[in-house]
């Protein structure tokens, strides 16, 4: 079957469509490993930015302390018809008839750990844009809402990438095979590490910290720009070693996985705070500090919690990171990163080379998460979210 996987992420920049075919021996729902024929080809991929106003609305509206419900609940309609555009335009681009969607949706809040709250202690998520919506606009079904069926067995909602993750860059070769992690960088930084030969239940992933989104805060702040376009900014800058030192040291970074990250951790105030300690330094060094904050918090999480989990590289194939998400397309921070990584012994790659455009990956994971939906197998990953149990993922919207 054919599938639509649409992402919108923390960035809040725009939505990404991956065209999808799926070909699966899709076997019987009980089966104890009913994913290992799951099978795809991405048939395209288009990217469209959100309006200016809507991304505006959108940011104001994430984490907000005061919003108001009706434009909230506007919003989610809103989002809807913006995601059905979006998919609608990717379609006919690729000449592609749909059988199924599968959309994440905007993330307005996410607390993967449980709080109280009037009197009980609870976990929270919330994903908008209305699946009702989409599948009227396009008349195939629409699987939407992933993440609370996960947090309802008793995970932390993320990540949920690993499942595709594992489908897509495992090595099955146990002896001499390649250890591998794939590290999605989007507004949030977070990792999945396989080991050569590894079962599904021994994935390990968790969010190493900030992505692009602390460089992004930090950018609009300084340069009243999006974005470091293609590292720029950072690259004429220094990188100051000290406070690294001192924002590698908050709980945050010592917390063990599973652990996740959103706006709430490095959104509007960890940046006027890390403003606040860089004060003084040039714009420039600001912009290269909070890039290399994301290559170091990287590499200082696969050192702590990863490496111990592969063992020796010498008896095996060696260690590989396989990267995607847009901070593929900074190459300043890629530098950053692959010369962190280097003295782990770890050599740096791109999802491309595996016929994934780095850009496209959450979006194809989406996209396969919603066909297991479909067919009412679970597609959480236990060991990467905390669930007690698998779930089976999502809501069904039907046209
Ligand atoms: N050419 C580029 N140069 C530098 N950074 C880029 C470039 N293209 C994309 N990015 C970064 O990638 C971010 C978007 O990444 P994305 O994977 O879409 O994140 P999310 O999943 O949070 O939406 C942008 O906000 C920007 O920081
Ligand atoms: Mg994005």
């Amino acid at each position: 079957m054919i599938v639509a996987g649409v992402m919108s992420g923390t960035s809040a920049d725009g939505i990404n469509v991956a065209l999808v075919r799926v070909s699966a021996d899709t076997g019987r729902v009980s089966r104890p490993s009913p994913h290992k024929h799951l099978d795809f080809t991405l048939l395209g991929h288009e990217e469209f930015p959100f309006p200016a106003p809507v991304r505006r609305a959108i940011l104001g509206m994430m984490n907000a302390e005061l919003a108001r419900v009706a434009d909230l609940s506007r919003l989610n309609f809103l989002l809807g018809e913006l995601y059905a555009e979006a998919v609608a335009k990717a379609a006919r681009k690729h000449r592609v008839k749909l059988d199924l969607v599968g959309c994440h949706g905007q993330t307005l809040y996410h607390q993967g750990v449980a709080e109280r709250f009037h009197g009980r202690k609870l976990a929270a998520t919330w994903q908008t844009g209305e699946g009702a919506v989409i599948a009227a606009r396009l008349g195939v079904p629409v699987v939407s809402d992933f993440r609370p069926a996960d947090m309802a067995a008793g995970g932390k909602g993320a990540p949920l990438v690993p499942f595709v993750d594992y489908l897509l860059f495992r090595d099955r070769h146990r002896n001499r095979g390649v250890n591998r992690i794939a590290q999605n960088i989007g507004g949030i930084a977070n990792l999945t590490a396989i080991p050569a030969g590894a079962a599904l239940g021994q994935v390990l992933a968790f969010d190493t910290g900030p992505g692009n989104m602390v460089i992004d805060a930090v950018m609009e702040e300084l340069f009243g720009k999006h974005f470091d376009r293609d590292g720029k900014v950072a690259s004429s800058g220094r990188v100051l070693d000290g406070v690294i030192a001192r924002l590698l040291r908050a709980p945050f970074f010592r917390q063990k996985p599973p652990r996740t990250a959103g706006r709430e951790e490095f959104g509007r105030e960890y940046v006027s705070r890390f403003l606040e300690i860089c004060r003084g330094a040039s714009n420039a060094d600001v912009v290269a500090t909070a890039t290399a904050l994301t290559a170091r918090s990287i590499a200082d999480a696969i050192q702590r919690f990863v490496l111990p989990r592969f063992g020796s590289p010498r008896k095996q194939g060696g260690h590989a990171m396989i990267v995607s998400g847009g901070g593929a397309k900074n190459p300043t921070l890629m530098a950053m990163l692959r010369n962190e990584i280097a003295s782990l012994g770890i050599e740096l790659h791109f999802s491309d080379e595996f016929g994934l455009p780095a850009e496209a990956k959450e979006a194809v994971a989406f996209a396969l998460l919603a066909h297991e939906t479909w067919h009412g197998r679970p597609s959480n990953v236990p060991s990467a979210t905390g669930a007690k149990r698998a779930a089976i993922l999502g809501k069904i919207s039907y046209a």
